[in-house]
């Protein structure tokens, strides 16, 4: 199968183009689709046979559940068992949004789409397109990111196509993503609720609406406690070249590169490095790719997988990063990226930097 990649007007999609994707979920079939977050491997959500097919098409373990997206607050109960009032809070304050929350799962939703789990994970988000093929659908659209396990998630229809291309009937092209990262999710199956998945709904902002909000241990500390979330505990996208993230001062930072990038080329060997608009100039060696600017973190999240895949094409011996604490989504950039590098960081102070 050769995927047919159809470009629709991601603000107002047209509504033949949608029937038609509908049509296709609702015979069992996948489509790829645009979200705010990144794009989606559609199936619907209550046939087991169509999560079935989301797994193969991924590559992807099958005890690794799947997101349940709705278009209606009307449509959760169906889904979940119990809604307590701070979910309900937050649904009413972020849906439609890059908000995945998980509850206890009702007898309706398959095993196959929760992984095995007695819990389901569910989301409204706020893309049209993605609305209308929900709509289109019947209401409940399974979606795990449209990338090949392992891979980074797509930003862009042509991602989807480079990995998917073969395995699915129908991509949707709506353009580039919004926000570049996956939703925020928050597990309600336990009081207080807690963070498994950083995202652009921060835990500020959840605090904000509903008072203490945890933040899931197994996060950002690998060999503590295993990540409750299922997919967080798997290794993620790797680059093909090792990646390193680079701390410390950025002039200190830097002069560590040159150095380190100078060398490199002595022995026939070219350094990648990943820096920000600020900061890419200060670099003399190596193969610079910038992911965009620290004043508006919002462009280095939207713009980080999409330069992660470009470093996989190039020919690099390995890839060293800044890292990039950036005021709204620091923590969602940095937990990716960290996972990317293998959690390896190396800090670099004034002493150190004279190799
Ligand atoms: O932004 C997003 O959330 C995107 C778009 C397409 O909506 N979707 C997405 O799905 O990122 P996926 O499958 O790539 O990531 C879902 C994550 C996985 O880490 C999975 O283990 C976790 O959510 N998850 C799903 N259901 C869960 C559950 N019942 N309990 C714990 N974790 C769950
Ligand atoms: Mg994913």
């Amino acid at each position: 199968m050769r995927a047919e990649i159809i470009k629709v007007d991601p603000k107002s999609p047209q509504r033949e183009i949608m029937e038609k994707a509908g049509r296709i979920l609702r015979g069992g079939g996948l489509v790829a689709f645009p979200t705010e977050t990144v794009y989606g491997l559609g199936g619907d959500g209550l046939n087991p046979e169509s999560s079935g097919k989301i797994y193969r098409a991924k590559g992807r373990p099958s005890d690794n559940p799947l997101i349940v997206h709705i278009g209606s607050l009307r449509d959760l109960p169906k889904l979940a068992e119990q809604v307590p009032d701070g979910a309900l809070r937050l649904a009413r304050r972020f849906w439609p949004g890059p908000l995945t929350m998980i509850f206890p799962k009702t007898r309706t939703v398959p095993y196959e789409t929760t992984g095995g789990l007695e819990s389901v994970a569910v989301r409204m988000p706020s893309h049209p397109v993605a609305l209308e093929l929900i709509r289109a659908a019947g209401g409940f659209v399974a979606a795990p990111s449209a990338n090949r396990s392992g891979r980074p998630s797509p930003t862009l229809a042509a991602h989807v196509a480079e990995d998917l291309g073969e395995e699915i009937e129908l991509i949707l092209d709506g353009g580039m993503v919004g926000i570049g990262l996956e939703s925020t999710i928050v597990d309600f199956t336990q009081a207080p609720p807690a963070i498994l998945r950083p995202g652009y709904i921060s835990r500020e902002m959840l605090a904000a609406c509903i008072g203490q909000v945890e933040l899931d241990p197994g996060i950002d500390r690998p060999g503590t406690r295993p990540p409750k979330a299922p997919g967080m505990r798997y290794r993620h996208y790797a680059p093909q070249a090792p990646l390193t993230i680079v701390e410390g001062e950025q002039a200190h930072v830097a002069d560590y590169l040159n150095d380190l990038a100078r060398r490199e080329r002595q022995r026939g060997r070219q350094v990648g490095i990943l820096a920000s608009d600020e900061t890419a100039g200060l670099y003399q060696y190596g193969l610079v790719k910038r992911v965009g600017s620290r004043e508006t973190d919002g462009d280095i999240a939207l713009h980080l997988y999409q330069v992660l895949r470009e470093f996989d094409q190039e020919q690099v011996s390995c890839i060293y990063s800044e890292s990039f604490y950036t005021r709204q989504m620091g923590q969602a950039i940095m937990n990716r990226l960290l996972k990317a590098a293998g959690y390896r960081v190396i800090q670099v102070s004034q002493s150190s930097n004279k190799l």
